[in-house]
C-alpha cells in the first residue's frame, strides 16, 4: 500500500523507529514534542528515557499516573516500570478512575486532585495522563488548575485521542449536562504515542478515530494556512501529493498505514493549532481553529439528540462529514464527481453508512437536530446557521454563513 505520510520536512524518523513532530507555540506557552512509536512494539517501555529529554522532572521527583481502569490495567506496569527505570529515587502515584465519559466531571476531577495534594505533587513535578480522549481532557484540566499549573505529559491510547484530543491544549470537564462546560487551554509538555496500544483498542473505538483522520484530509489545505482563493497558486506547504490523495488510497486495511495517518494528522492538527491557539481567529477565517469543526455541528446534534453515549463522537463526526459533504453540493460548492470520491472512501473505510444501535427506535427527527445545531455556540450568528462547509478542490474548506435551513433539512433527512 501506499505510504499516506507526505514527506514533511520536519517529520523525522527517529532511532528507536519513533517519529517526532513538534508544536510550536509563540507567547505565554511553550513549544513541545509530540512522539509517534510504531505499530510492532510497544514505545511504552521508552517512556523514562523519553520524559528526561522533555521535563525538567528531578530524579527525586514525584509523578502522578492519571489513567482509567481499563487502560491501567493494561499499560499502566509498562509506564511504571519505564519511569523506575529512569527515575529510581522518584515517588510513583498510580490513580485509576472509572472509565467512560460519565467519569469526566467535577467528582472526578475532585479525586484527581485530592491524589495530588495527598502527594505533595508541586510545580517541580509531574502529572501524566494515561488514556483516551477523556482521561487527557479531564488530567489535563486538573494539571492546570493545580497549584496554577503543574507540568503535564499527555500518553493517548485512543486513535481519536492520538489525532485529535491529545494535540492542542484544549482541557476540559463536563458540567451541569454541558459538555467539557469547565475548562481551558493549556498545553503538554509533551505527546507520547505508543500506536501499539491500538491492539487492544475495541474496533469500534477505532473506526471513530478514523472519521477525524478522514476529516484532517477534507481540511488538509486550509489547515495547513491555504485560503479557498490561494488554490491555484503553487505553495511549498504542500507535497506534491496530498494527505487526501494518500488517504484515497486507503481500505479496509488501513491499519497498516496507521502510524503515518497518525503522523500526518497530528502535523495537520499541530499547524492549526500554532496558527490559533485558543480560537481567537475570526469566525469566518477557514484557517483558524474553527476548521477543525467541519462535520462537528451535525455531530453534536446527533450526540445530544440520541443521548451522549449512544454514537461514538467520532461515529457522529462520520455521519456529520457526510452531511456536510452533501450541503456543500446543495450549494453548489463541491463537484457531483468529488462528492462521489468522498463517499467511496467513506464507505471503503466502513464510515458511510453508520447505523444507529438497535435500541434506538428512530433517527432524530430534522427539526429536533436543527434547533440543537443553531444552539453550537460556535457556529451559530443570529438566527442563521454558519458552518464549516467541503469546497473545490477537496482538502479545503470554507466557513459558510447565512445557510438556508431547508438545504440543511434536506441534507439531515437523506442520511438515515
Ligand atoms: P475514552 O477516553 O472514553 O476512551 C474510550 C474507551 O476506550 C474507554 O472505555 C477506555 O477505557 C478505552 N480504552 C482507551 N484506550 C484503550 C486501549 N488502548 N485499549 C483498550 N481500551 C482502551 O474516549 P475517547 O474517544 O478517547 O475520547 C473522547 C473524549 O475526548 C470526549 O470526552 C471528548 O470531549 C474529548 N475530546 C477532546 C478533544 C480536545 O481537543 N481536547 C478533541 C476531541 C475529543
Ligand atoms: N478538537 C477541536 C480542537 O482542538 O479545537
Amino acid at each position: 500500500m501506499t505510504s499516506p505520510l507526505n514527506v514533511h520536512h520536519d517529520v523525522a524518523p527517529l532511532n528507536q523507529g519513533c517519529k517526532t513532530l513538534s508544536v510550536a507555540l509563540s507567547g505565554k506557552s511553550h513549544s513541545y514534542p509530540i512522539s509517534i512509536g510504531s505499530i510492532g512494539t510497544h514505545s511504552l517501555s521508552q517512556l523514562g528515557g523519553w520524559l528526561q529529554t522533555v521535563t525538567t522532572l528531578k530524579p527525586t521527583g514525584k509523578v502522578l499516573i492519571v489513567t482509567d481502569e481499563t487502560v491501567g490495567a493494561l499499560y499502566a506496569q509498562f509506564i511504571t516500570a519505564s519511569i523506575k527505570e529512569s527515575y529510581p529515587s522518584a515517588t510513583l502515584q498510580l490513580l485509576s478512575l472509572p472509565a467512560g465519559e460519565s467519569a469526566k466531571q467535577l467528582d472526578t476531577l475532585t479525586t484527581i486532585l485530592t491524589a495530588a495534594q495527598a502527594l505533595s505533587l508541586t510545580r517541580s513535578d509531574l502529572l501524566i495522563a494515561l488514556g483516551g480522549g477523556v482521561i487527557g481532557d479531564m488530567a489535563g484540566f486538573a494539571a492546570s488548575i493545580y497549584y496554577r499549573g503543574v507540568p503535564f505529559v499527555q500518553v493517548p491510547t485512543t486513535l481519536l485521542a492520538m489525532v485529535d484530543s491529545s494535540v492542542g491544549g484544549k482541557v476540559a470537564i463536563n458540567f451541569k449536562e454541558v459538555k467539557n462546560g469547565l475548562g481551558q487551554f493549556y498545553q503538554p509538555i509533551g505527546v507520547f504515542i505508543d500506536v501499539a496500544t491500538l491492539e487492544t483498542l475495541p474496533q469500534r473505538e477505532q473506526l471513530a478515530g478514523l472519521a477525524e483522520i478522514v476529516k484532517y484530509g477534507l481540511i488538509e489545505r486550509s489547515a495547513l494556512g491555504l485560503s479557498v482563493l490561494d488554490t491555484n497558486q503553487p505553495s511549498s506547504q504542500l507535497s506534491a501529493s496530498s494527505f487526501w490523495e494518500n488517504l484515497a488510497t486507503l481500505d479496509s486495511n488501513w491499519r497498516e498505514a496507521i502510524v503515518d495517518l497518525i503522523a500526518s494528522s497530528c502535523y495537520i492538527k499541530a499547524q492549526v493549532v500554532m496558527r490559533d491557539e485558543q480560537e481567537l481567529a475570526p469566525a469566518t477565517d477557514a484557517t483558524g481553529r474553527v476548521c477543525l469543526n467541519l462535520g462537528h455541528t451535525f455531530a453534536h446534534a446527533y450526540e445530544a439528540a440520541l443521548g451522549y453515549g449512544t454514537l461514538l463522537h467520532g461515529e457522529a463526526v462520520a455521519i456529520g462529514l457526510m452531511q456536510a459533504t452533501w450541503l456543500s453540493e446543495t450549494l453548489g460548492l463541491l463537484n457531483q464527481s468529488t462528492v462521489k470520491t468522498i463517499e467511496t472512501l467513506m464507505n471503503a473505510l466502513n464510515l458511510y453508512p453508520i447505523t444507529l444501535p438497535n435500541h434506538v427506535a428512530k433517527p432524530p427527527c430534522p427539526e429536533q437536530l436543527l434547533q440543537l445545531m443553531g444552539k453550537d455556540k460556535k457556529v451559530t450568528t443570529t438566527g442563521k446557521l454558519r458552518l464549516v462547509l467541503p469546497v473545490e478542490p477537496l482538502g479545503t474548506v470554507v466557513v459558510q454563513e447565512g445557510v438556508p435551513i431547508e438545504a440543511v433539512k434536506q441534507v439531515l433527512l437523506r442520511y438515515f
